[in-house]
């Protein structure tokens, strides 16, 4: 009998057929999808931690959204006119694509690897276009925030034949939505969904307002699953969001073909967050966690419960004069209520440059730090403490640790009673 650690781990495989061969049977449902590690921008799952991830067996995502984006990252001087500024991101993200999947694709030419991309990013479009002609493109394409209205036409295109897509949902109307679109236009029917539920994912979160989540019975990952198998029958659902320990893991495989994980490989030696902000803020036990609707997105978010930037006149003026349009300009909120002194939004492009590329304020810290709900009590677990300091594991540590130790009875997370001992 294989264990759980066996069947979570994807096989070695020797060739490009081979590797389209598992492929399709993970996408037929017929072999297990390996643990699967979720996309985080920016540079969060950088090709650093990709490549950790598949070197342990995981099925590593790399974030495409803004992967460019250190180009930004102040001090950096940036041209004066906003249309110069937006070229030089987009140009520097089909530049970083390119660089980065080359990376990968020499460390591990037959593993199956994965790209994430966010739909409401002003250069959305032109990214995913640079990743599809990509000679060492992922094999999976996964779509998250916003409803990617013609991608289903675009992957139906002779040169997509051999990549999967999957798009990211919190609800069954985002599936529908998406399907309804693609059989009005002949367009391909995604090849699976990811279901991230918004009680725990971290980051950003499929809602249209915080208020959807006092339903918390909305979100029941059993329920929802089942109504996307509806909509799509026989295409495999993944499930994410608040699962970090083997008792949820094995609950979560027997409502879902995949499972995705965010903060644990966040919080790894290996990720795009430097050790001492991982120490200094993550694993400060000082500091919670907050869902709130500052991002200039409209979409809640997860975050660390920091104080984002100051929003003084100074810093208002700096980020106009530095904006790169990462977020489409007539979504984004903070470009919006620029005039208003008393509104909430943060410059993302900023808050999260400053994090990735350049000198977050950790004491005390102050910033952007996005997380999921699963921070405060996986932080508890001795993995994260050495010599009675904070401790950043490395991705095979995590995975040990997390394959061999169940959830805590208060977990800030999947609720994973109902599983049986055999099954882990
Ligand atoms: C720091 C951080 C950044 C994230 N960035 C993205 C992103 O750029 N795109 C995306 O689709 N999801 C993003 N996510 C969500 C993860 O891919 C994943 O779906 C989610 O975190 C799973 O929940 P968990 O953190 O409880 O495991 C992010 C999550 C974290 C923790």
């Amino acid at each position: 009998m294989t264990t759980l650690a066996e069947q979570l781990r994807m096989p070695n495989l020797q060739s490009n057929q081979e590797k389209q061969e598992y492929l399709e049977a993970l996408f037929r449902r017929e072999v297990p999808f390996p643990l699967i590690q979720g996309g985080m921008g920016v540079g969060i799952s950088d090709v650093g931690l990709v490549n950790a991830m598949e070197d342990v067996g995981w099925l590593g995502t790399y974030a495409a959204s803004a992967p460019g984006a250190e180009i930004c990252a102040w001090p950096k001087p940036l041209p004066s006119s906003p249309e110069a500024r937006s070229q030089l991101l987009d140009q520097a993200n089909r530049d970083t694509v390119c660089r980065d999947l080359s990376e990968i694709r020499e460390r591990h030419p037959h593993r199956i690897v994965a790209a994430n991309i966010m739909e409401i990013l002003l250069h959305y479009r032109s990214t995913r276009e640079a990743i599809l002609a990509d000679p060492n493109r992922p094999d999976i394409l996964v779509v998250g925030a916003g409803v990617p209205r013609e991608l289903a036409e675009r992957m139906a295109q002779p040169d997509c034949r051999d990549i999967k897509y999957v798009i990211i949902a919190s609800s069954r109307v985002a599936v529908e939505l998406v399907v309804r679109n693609a059989q009005k236009k002949g367009g391909r029917l995604p090849d699976g969904v990811y279901y991230e539920n918004p009680l725990y994912a971290g980051g950003h979160l499929g809602l249209r307002r915080m208020a959807e989540m006092e339903q918390p019975e909305l979100f029941d990952p059993e329920t929802v699953i089942g109504q996307i198998r509806d909509v799509l029958p026989g295409k495999p659902v993944w499930y994410g969001g608040g699962v970090g320990y083997r008792d949820q893991i094995a609950y979560a495989r027997t409502i879902a073909d995949g499972v995705v994980e965010g903060i644990r490989p966040a919080l790894t030696d290996a990720s795009g967050i430097r050790n001492d902000v991982i120490c200094d803020v993550y694993l400060n036990e000082n500091i919670g966690v907050v869902t709130d609707e500052s991002s200039p997105t409209h979409f809640p978010a997860r975050r660390m419960d920091t104080p984002v930037t100051q929003r003084t006149q100074d810093y208002i003026r700096q980020a106009m004069q530095r904006c790169v349009g990462c977020v489409k300009r007539e979504t984004c909120e903070f470009l919006k209520k620029a005039g208003d002194p008393d509104d909430i939004h943060y410059c993302i492009a900023d808050e999260l440059t400053r994090l990735r590329f350049g000198e977050p304020e950790l004491h005390p810290p102050r910033g952007v730090f996005f997380t999921g709900s699963l921070t405060p009590t996986i932080r508890r677990d001795a993995l994260y403490q050495r010599d009675d300091a904070p401790y950043v594991p490395t991705v095979q540590e995590m995975t040990d640790f997390m394959l061999t130790h169940d959830a805590p009875p208060d977990v800030q997370g999947l609720r994973a009673a109902q599983v049986s001992q055999e099954s882990c």
